[in-house]
């Protein structure tokens, strides 16, 4: 059986926020994550950044080198409806565009169309959205995500309709450190053995999320190569690069919040407090993920009902305007959100 990481990301998936404060989402360069992945014996892996697809070309440039690893081009798209990863790209798919709108772009240059982490409390997951559209598979195993809820969720969905989607299993690295935990199996090695398995639905979803110390490392990493690239920047010896949005950004600041960019990351690389930050937010999601579960029987029945509307209609992506059920589904979902102290609607 050959082994797939496909959702991995590097530099070139730009910013997210927490609170008022801009992080990056990864320092880590493409050929790393190349590197990486043949260390860990993975046979095909996809660079899928956020809203962008040139740092896959890197990967995919670098890894003709070997010939131990493929690199699938991807990209880890945010739409109106929340995210979905297109696999075998040729070119960058804009971002903001309604879900239906995005996959037909995917399917226009020949690829896959996959839900990341489709029932995520803290990630833009599609939720019941992934049943009336016209994806290929969807992530069971989601690295990013050690709480309780979101893969067991999506487990439990994919278990009750068998052969109706491929089961994923991407280790949404940010670093190095949070990969090889988990990964998706195939029959055969090559990108397109993988593309044909995914096809049959005959994948297998291996693995779990990376244990919180992975979390750890990779905030430690993205604060030190972050300020690494601040102090290059302050001194004015960091040079752009094209699509490098985190260096373009990084240039484009003052010096002031450059310097008090570096001073905040001091604060946090001292190991108390990013591992304190870490495990906070580690119990929060635990606490949200109990609340949630007792929810599971309730939207399990809803999606049965949704999926029998959608069959009757002529199956997923048959189109005809949305469902009214599933938009009362995912309202559902974020009035039990809205319920759980502290968690604001997505
Ligand atoms: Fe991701």
């Amino acid at each position: 059986m050959g082994r797939a990481d496909t959702h991995l990301h590097t530099e070139y998936s730009g910013f997210n926020k927490l609170g008022v404060m801009k992080f990056p989402e990864s320092v880590t360069q493409p050929e790393r994550q190349v590197d990486r992945m043949r260390e860990l014996g993975m046979d095909v892996m996809a660079i899928t950044d956020h809203d962008e697809i040139a740092g896959a070309f890197i990967a995919e440039r670098y890894a003709r080198n070997f010939d131990d690893i493929e690199v699938i081009v991807g990209e880890e798209v945010t739409t109106a409806d929340g995210e979905v990863i297109g696999l075998f790209l040729n070119e960058k798919i804009p971002y903001g565009l309604p879900v239906e709108e995005t996959i037909d772009i995917i399917r226009s240059q020949g690829g896959l169309a996959i839900a990341p982490h489709p029932f995520s409390m803290h990630a833009p997951g599609l939720q019941e959205r992934i049943l009336d559209l016209d994806i290929d598979g969807f992530e069971i195993v989601n690295g990013g995500h050690p709480d309780l809820y979101a893969n067991m969720f999506a487990t439990l969905v994919m278990d009750r309709y068998p052969g109706r989607w491929a089961e994923m299993s991407g280790s949404d690295a940010h670093s190095i450190y949070t990969s090889g935990y988990n990964w998706t199996e195939f029959s055969g090695s090559t990108a397109e053995d993988f593309r044909r398995a995914v096809l049959s639905k005959s994948t297998i979803a291996v693995g779990k999320p990376a244990p919180v110390f992975g979390q750890v490392q990779w905030s430690v990493d993205v604060v030190l190569g972050g300020q690494k690239l601040l102090f290059q920047s302050l001194l004015g010896r960091l040079k752009n690069v094209p699509h490098d949005h985190l260096i373009e950004k990084i240039n484009s600041i003052t010096d002031l919040k450059k310097a008090t960019a570096i001073f905040a990351g001091m604060l946090y690389v001292v190991p108390p407090l990013s591992f304190i930050a870490t495990v906070l937010s580690t119990s929060y999601l635990k606490k949200t993920a109990k609340a949630m579960t007792t929810w599971i029987p309730e939207r399990l029945v809803d999606i049965d009902e949704i999926i029998k509307l959608v069959d009757a209609r002529g199956g997923p992506g048959a189109g005809g305007g949305e469902l009214g059920e599933i938009a009362a589904a995912v309202a559902k979902m974020e009035e039990c959100r809205g319920h759980v102290p502290g968690m604001g609607r997505l």
